[in-house]
């Protein structure tokens, strides 16, 4: 890839990583991909902010980009180190091993991670607290603000005066491989769409669970003036900064208030009894005017159905009793919602059983600490008929309206 002059002399360095089957974070599966930033700023002192992850090729693409801006990956002076996951860090150790002059420079908490993740020396490391600045020379100076929790506990972020600049490394990154348009302002208001949908996915997937801290952080950097956000993931906002930092304030919203007036169904079905449901569901939901999301378990990922049950006011879950239990792919799924803390819904369960019920026992107990307000469940033993259909669809229907009511 080639890297990108961006304002002053900073420049956008990234590599994608589009391989088909890769899992981010080994778990989430990425269709379109998803980039890794770097940014370059040329002071007197050159300072590279952020890496990328341990792989030859990534790291050969990093070194190669870093010498289209007439340096060597040696002359670095400091290397940024906003975030300590791997997919940041993980060339770090490699890096540190050939130059031997860079300074690294990161969080107080981040200092023993750089040891123990990627064999980086105290003595190596400059640590900086919130507002603490750093002069490269040329009038460049970065100031650090901490977000902790955003991802990790030793986050931070970098910020360039001359230039306006928030490198904001997760903060506001999104899904979605980058090629040569980078800018917001380079792309249709469809592909800018596209990266917004890419970013609630991987909001949903990576940070949601943290949304107090996004909050944290928003108001944080509230008081900068911010021109361009920078993320570590995803394209870079110099047209319109505020609109994805709203939608991070949008996004982190909905952990403590209602999200928005659609539905998220997810189903899953062993025979075709609690399959026979679905259509009822989403002709009571639709017939109420609200939008509804469908997914199907084992066969849909969870990346996608946590995407879409955060931005959702309303859940439905329809599965059939599995040996007294959830059906285990929904009681995954559950669980997930638990882990990433998707609350403050309306939620319908409906669903199958065979010889006795268990799914209704199993759910309650799951979803106790939730938040969530549940309403009487719909089931139905083997295979439902008119009148349970019936049921299932007003329900649907009462959820509709109680969402409406919610998010009015
Ligand atoms: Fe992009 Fe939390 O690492």
């Amino acid at each position: 890839m080639n890297i990108t002059k961006m304002n002053g002399p900073v420049y956008r360095l990234g590599v994608n990583i589009n391989e088909k089957g890769y899992l981010f974070e080994g778990l989430w599966p990425v269709p379109n991909g998803v980039s890794i930033n770097s940014y370059l700023v040329m002071g007197e002192k050159k300072a590279l902010i952020d890496m990328t992850q341990e792989t030859c090729t990534l790291m050969d693409s990093l070194a190669q980009q870093i010498e289209q801006a007439g340096i060597s990956p040696d002359q670095l002076d400091y290397i940024i180190v906003n975030h300590m996951e791997p997919d940041h860090s993980g060339m770090l150790r490699d890096f540190a091993k050939t130059n031997k002059k860079a300074r690294f420079i990161c969080s107080e908490k981040a200092v023993p991670l750089l040891d123990q993740f990627c064999s980086i020396p105290a003595d190596r490391v400059d640590s900086v607290k919130d507002g603490d600045t750093l002069d490269l020379g040329g009038g460049q100076i970065l100031t650090f603000y901490m977000v902790p929790n955003v991802h990790w506990p030793e986050t931070m972020a970098t910020y360039l005066e001359s230039e306006k600049i928030l490198f904001s490394c997760d903060a506001f990154g999104s899904y979605g491989t980058v090629e040569d348009a980078v800018f917001d302002d380079q792309l249709s208001e469809e592909r800018a769409v596209f990266y917004e949908e890419e970013a609630l996915r991987y909001y949903a997937n990576i940070v949601a669970t943290f949304s107090l801290f996004v909050d944290k952080a928003i108001k944080k950097i509230a008081d900068l003036e911010i021109k361009v956000i920078a993320p570590s993931h995803g394209i870079v906002w110099r047209k319109e900064p505020q609109r994805i930092i709203n939608d991070y304030k949008r996004y982190a919203s909905y952990a403590n208030g209602p999200a928005e007036p659609e539905v998220c169904l997810v189903w899953a079905s062993m025979y075709g009894n609690t399959e026979k449901a679905v259509a009822p569901l989403i002709r009571g939901i639709k017939k109420e005017g609200l939008d509804v999301k469908v997914f199907r378990v084992p066969q849909d990922d969870l990346g996608h159905i946590l995407a879409a049950s955060w931005r959702a006011a309303g859940l439905v879950l329809a599965m059939p009793t599995y040996e007294y239990k959830m059906f285990p792919p929904m009681a995954q799924v559950v669980e997930d919602l638990m882990i990433k803390k998707v609350k403050n819904k309306k939620v319908l369960r409906v669903g199958s059983f065979g010889w006795v019920g268990g799914a209704e026992k199993d759910f309650r107990t799951r979803t106790e600490k939730a938040g969530w307000d549940i309403m009487d469940s719909v089931e139905f033993q083997g295979c439902p008929n008119e009148e349970n259909l019936a049921q299932v669809e007003e329900a649907a229907g009462e959820l509709a309206r109680r969402i409406k009511e919610f998010t009015a």
